[in-house]
């Protein structure tokens, strides 16, 4: 019924409409109610990987409970923190006290229309979603995006985009060449190609990007590519011994299987 409904809607109404039409339905549906019933539900990740003090944290988030964080990633037409995903219920434990800060932030996937390319976000995305969400919740951050899509490079107040193809080795380390890129980044995201072997690809030329104390997360991992992530896990823990790994599974009920993250604290 709903999906229905939804598509009606994308049919009759402008891009801009459909989303704050979506956006209001899950403020009072989703938003609004978990702030209040999360004191009685707990939803905690399912965290595994070496243990650590990084690792307790995510333990400790209830992902049921929506934060502002979700509500401003929401309302910009990203998907973090809304019915499948819920990523932000736990970047708002990890970063959450640090919005004051001058922070340097990275995305891979800036998030095309264009359908004849590989994890579009479809005619009704709007790109550029998340990238400004983080600047709206960390206003002096400096943001930074890239895609293998050229046509939806831009740039912005604190916002500034570059061309990458994570299946690239030489795309990676021309990325990271560039000047505003000197001096590493806070946090890195990897929300592009969603398959193991793109992330690892992007991984592997960008883990020493991240700052002492940094994190980095690779989005949407689905059910499928998590057995490859545990194969593989050892072999990262071994190589990056000044890392802290944590493969964290987000219960969701709607979500057709990928609500996983890798996430990795670097710790010097
Ligand atoms: C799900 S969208 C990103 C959404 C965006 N992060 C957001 O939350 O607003 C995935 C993006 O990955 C990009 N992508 C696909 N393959 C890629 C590759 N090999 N290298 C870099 N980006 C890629 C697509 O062009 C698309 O824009």
């Amino acid at each position: 019924m709903i999906r229905v409904l939804q598509k009606l809607l994308k049919r009759v109404l402008s891009p801009a409409a459909f989303w704050r039409t979506k956006y209001c339905w899950w403020y009072i549906r989703v938003y609004t109610l978990r702030r209040f019933i999360a004191i009685f539900i707990q939803r905690p990740p399912a965290v595994s990987g070496p243990s650590s003090d990084f690792a307790d944290k995510i333990r400790g988030v209830n992902t049921f409970a929506t934060t502002e964080m979700c509500r401003v990633m929401t309302q910009f037409g990203s998907d973090k923190g809304r019915f499948n995903h819920n990523y932000t219920t736990i970047y708002s434990a990890l970063f959450g006290s640090l919005r004051d800060q001058p922070l340097r932030i990275f995305e891979l996937g800036i998030g095309t229309n264009n359908l004849n390319l590989a994890s579009s976000m479809g005619a009704m995305g709007r790109p550029g979603a998340s990238l400004r969400g983080w600047r709206a919740l960390f206003p002096k951050a400096q943001v930074f995006g890239a895609d293998i899509d050229r046509d939806i490079l831009f740039a912005d107040d604190g916002i500034r985009t570059f061309y990458c193809d994570q299946l690239d080795s030489n795309a990676i380390r021309d990325l990271w060449a560039q000047a505003a890129m000197e001096g590493g980044l806070d946090i890195i995201v990897d929300d592009g190609l969603h398959s193991f072997p793109g992330n690892a690809s992007f991984l592997a030329g960008s883990l020493e990007q991240v700052r002492a104390g940094g994190v980095y997360i690779v989005e949407d991992i689905t059910d499928g590519d998590l057995v490859e992530w545990r194969r593989a896990l050892d072999g990262y823990v071994s190589k990056y011994s000044n890392f802290d790994f944590a493969i964290v599974q987000l219960p969701a009920p709607s979500n057709p299987g990928d609500n996983n993250l890798l996430m990795i604290r670097r710790r010097s």
